[in-house]
């Protein structure tokens, strides 16, 4: 066996683009709404302002913004599946991805949702993974976007302060495992006896939404801020911990930890938790909120374009959301083509 052997097949990195819709709301402008200050969202999130969409836009028109310039920026080549991780479809039925696919001139590939909450991304990075080594598409468009302004009860200050608007997309491609830009080893769980943690009570088969019965509450997203925080990080910690231990990398081996962006202070305490130095933390909740299953692939275009992640560079993705789930994956930064900078987005990350 020769020892320059390629490796085992992969799905790997080609092209990475985020969008997130113009309109700016900053602290103020819901202080002006709600009981709050500028100074307790800081303090207890990092978060200085979010984007939201205005009326008559919808989660898959942030999809199509993300998905077109992240095909543009892996070049040409046939694309067989089309994967949207998001928490607001545009409609319960169908999946949002097929509409996607079409406007974005790719009707014909295969095209369904995946849905993870604050996770998406990481299960459909597996997800993306799997059609690919499995042979059942070259190269895949998986797009996290969600719009959780269109769930979120307006009047409800916890949780509206917290959330933006946004769309985050990478394209893989096949490829070997031993090449830059490869994902995997993953780390996925669940543990749904917290269902109830992080819900949209109403809708659904459970307690279906026929009307008037319905409380207006139990139509909005609803999540119990203090006992998911602590969840976020233990689950996220042990996950990052599951996942190095699975490849044999140390905590040190890390170049860039890129976190579902939920809240700054879980952030710092999931990398204190694993005695990884703060500034190895890509940050962009500053400015972009948490934006669901879009926070991952914003977070990453966004330090990508800084030029602050680099070819060669070793990254731990760790997410975690409603279920509750949480998962982990990592990968060696790939060589890519420039990403030019979102001018919507005046970005705050940091990372060494
Ligand atoms: O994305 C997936 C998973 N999501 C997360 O990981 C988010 C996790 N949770 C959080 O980020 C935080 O729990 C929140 C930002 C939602 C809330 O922050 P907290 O530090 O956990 O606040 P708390 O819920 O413990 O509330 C402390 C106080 C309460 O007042 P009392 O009862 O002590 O008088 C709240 O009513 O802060 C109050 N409060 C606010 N005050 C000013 C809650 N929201 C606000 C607000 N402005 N916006």
């Amino acid at each position: 066996m020769p020892t320059d052997a390629p490796g085992p097949p992969a799905a790997v990195l080609c092209g990475l683009a985020g969008w997130v819709p113009p309109r700016v709301v900053t602290n103020d402008e819901l202080a002006e709404r709600l009981d709050t200050d500028d100074a307790w969202i800081r303090t207890r999130t990092g978060i200085s302002r979010r984007h939201v969409i205005e009326q008559g836009q919808a989660t898959s028109d942030l999809a199509v913004e993300a998905g077109r310039r992240a095909l543009r920026h892996a070049g040409a080549g046939p694309v067989g599946a089309v994967i949207v991780t998001t928490t607001t479809p545009d409609r319960p039925c169908p999946a949002t991805a097929p509409a996607v696919a079409a406007r974005l001139g790719l009707a014909g590939a295969a095209a369904f949702d995946v849905g993870a909450v604050c996770t998406g991304f990481v299960y459909g990075l597996a997800t993306a993974t799997g059609l690919i080594t499995a042979g059942v598409a070259e190269r895949v468009l998986l797009i996290g976007a969600d719009t959780y302004s269109t769930i979120v009860d307006p009047l409800d200050r916890a949780n509206a302060i917290i959330f933006g608007d946004g769309a985050g997309a990478v394209v893989l491609r096949a490829g070997r495992a031993d090449e830059p830009g490869a994902v995997g080893a993953f780390d996925l769980g669940s543990d749904g006896a917290h269902e109830d943690l992080i819900t949209i009570t109403a809708g659904g088969s459970r307690q279906r939404s026929s009307g008037d019965e319905v409380q207006r509450h139990e139509r909005h997203f609803a999540m119990r801020g203090n006992e998911v925080y602590r969840h976020a990080v233990t689950r996220m910690a042990g996950s990052a911990r599951a996942v190095l231990s699975k490849a044999g990398w140390k905590t040190d081996d890390v170049d860039h930890f890129v976190p579902h962006q939920a809240n700054l202070r879980i952030l710092h305490s999931v990398a204190d938790d694993l005695a990884l130095p703060r500034e190895r933390c890509v940050t962009n909740v500053g400015s972009v909120g948490n934006t669901g299953a879009a926070s991952i692939p914003l977070a990453l275009a966004d330090a990508a374009a800084r030029q602050a992640v680099r070819a060669g560079d070793r990254l731990l993705l760790t997410a975690f959301g409603g279920g509750l789930t949480w998962g982990s994956c990592l990968l060696t930064w790939p060589a890519l083509a420039h990403l030019p900078a979102d001018p919507n987005d005046r970005g705050d990350t940091t990372t060494r």
